[in-house]
């Protein structure tokens, strides 16, 4: 932990692992996590203009449009916590535009994360997936079940978790995965998401460690 704030994306298909992974970076690194999936989120369920117009397109698995989405990223990124504290982007840049949108900003992190799982898998997860509405954390039937009686009686599922929504929002992560990764192919890590949470994590974690010493290292040496 220090004074060095990181920037970091993460990203890979729905369900490899990004909020869990995250919520996992956080606790250690105390980053600004940005999730426009849970963005998105908050406006549906507060019934805003901008949660309106964006779900139906998260209901049908696809993109909500890029300037929607972008400017709440953009939003946050510039609040002053951000240069305190550094950021992690969860689901964004999902897209060339995007990604773009953030280079025009000179906005780039120092590591681009892309999280690997095999797709049935990913549906397995997705199906099985369930989250606790008052501490925010991501559970899974089988694999991650909750603590407690109390916890698992107040679990809700996502409404996108469906085995047809999921294979179309695969379908579109597929199509628009590729398009980003030129962007940041000198940050690229590929990383198994197909193992468990803590070995992803010691993964993820290793690779954070050997930013924020090189950081430090070349601070001194300026
Ligand atoms: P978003 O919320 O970002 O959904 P997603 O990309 O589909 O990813 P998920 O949240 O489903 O999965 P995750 O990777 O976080 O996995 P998790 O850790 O929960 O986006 C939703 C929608 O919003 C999009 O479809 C789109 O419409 C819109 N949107 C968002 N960003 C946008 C953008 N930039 N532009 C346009 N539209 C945008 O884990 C999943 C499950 O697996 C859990 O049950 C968990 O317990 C379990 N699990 C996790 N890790 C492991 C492990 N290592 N082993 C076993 N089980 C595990």
């Amino acid at each position: 932990r220090g004074k060095t704030s990181l920037k970091v994306m993460i990203s890979g298909a729905p369900a490899s692992g990004k909020g869990t992974q995250c919520r996992m970076i956080v606790e250690k690194y105390g980053l600004v996590h940005i999730s426009t999936g849970d963005l998105l989120r908050a406006e549906v369920s507060s019934g805003t203009e901008i949660g309106k117009k964006a779900k139906e397109y998260m209901d049908n698995g696809k993109l909500v449009p890029d300037q929607v989405v972008t400017d709440m990223v953009v939003s946050r990124l510039s609040q002053p916590d951000i240069q305190e504290r550094g950021w992690l982007l969860d689901g964004y840049p999902r897209s060339f535009s995007q990604a773009q949108h953030l280079e025009n900003l000179k906005i780039r992190p120092n590591i681009f994360i892309v999280l690997e799982v095999p797709d049935d898998v990913l549906i397995d997860r997705c199906v099985g997936r369930r989250l606790d509405p008052v501490t925010g954390k991501i559970y899974h039937l089988k694999n991650y079940p909750p603590e407690n009686e109390e916890i698992s009686a107040r679990l809700i599922t996502r409404s996108d978790d469906t085995f047809e929504k999921v294979k179309s929002r695969l379908d579109t992560y597929k199509q628009n995965s590729e398009a980003i990764l030129p962007t940041y192919s000198d940050l690229l890590n590929k990383i198994d998401g197909n193992c468990p949470a803590e070995v992803v994590f010691q993964a993820i974690d290793f690779l954070l460690q050997k930013i924020c010493e090189n950081t430090s290292a070349s601070k001194l040496t300026k």
